[in-house]
């Protein structure tokens, strides 16, 4: 299965803070078999993000496309705008899992706008940006994966 992360910060593109949720993103994948092909940084630029999403599911052929950061209530947040807009399919139910498999150590879960969607082959998914919160949700979501993208690609249910 092909990975591609992107994480959506105006910090780290501004080179005012290191990222450190993409490479635990990254690294968390590859130690569930996955493989990364795609680690990108942009600034929480609704259009920088649309087309980074645009690229990473139709050119570079990812099954999934993880992004981080951008999820939340503030004035640049605009990552679930962004995927929104690039989706054929919205799948609710994973963003509802994160979120409810968060709440009980974290409260602010809740806080997260984070969607996910298929577009064409791609399943994107809208991880909150902290690397604890990022690898929270990953740990809802991994079990599941692999199942996700099976049916994405016409398999059954056996
Ligand atoms: N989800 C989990 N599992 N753990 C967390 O610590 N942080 C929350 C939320 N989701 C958090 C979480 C907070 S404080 C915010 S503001 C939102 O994610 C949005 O984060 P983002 O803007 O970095 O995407």
């Amino acid at each position: 299965m092909k990975a591609a992360i992107l994480t959506i910060s105006d910090r780290c593109a501004r080179g005012e803070m290191d990222d450190l949720t993409g490479p635990l993103i990254s690294d968390t994948l590859t130690g569930a078999g996955l493989a990364v092909v795609d680690l990108g940084l942009v600034p929480d630029e609704r259009d920088r993000i649309e087309a980074e999403l645009v690229r990473l599911a139709d050119q570079v052929g990812a099954d999934v496309v993880f992004t981080n950061g951008g999820t939340g209530l503030g004035p640049r947040d605009v990552t679930p705008e962004a995927t929104a807009a690039v989706v054929d399919r919205p799948v609710p139910g994973i963003p509802e899992a994160m979120r409810v498999g968060s709440l009980p150590q974290t409260p602010t879960a809740m806080l997260s706008r984070g969607l996910a969607g298929i577009r064409g082959r791609a399943l994107i998914v809208n991880l909150p940006g902290s690397p604890r919160a990022a690898r929270e949700c990953l740990d809802t979501l991994l079990p599941v994966l692999g199942h996700a993208v099976e049916m994405m690609a016409g398999g059954g249910h056996e």
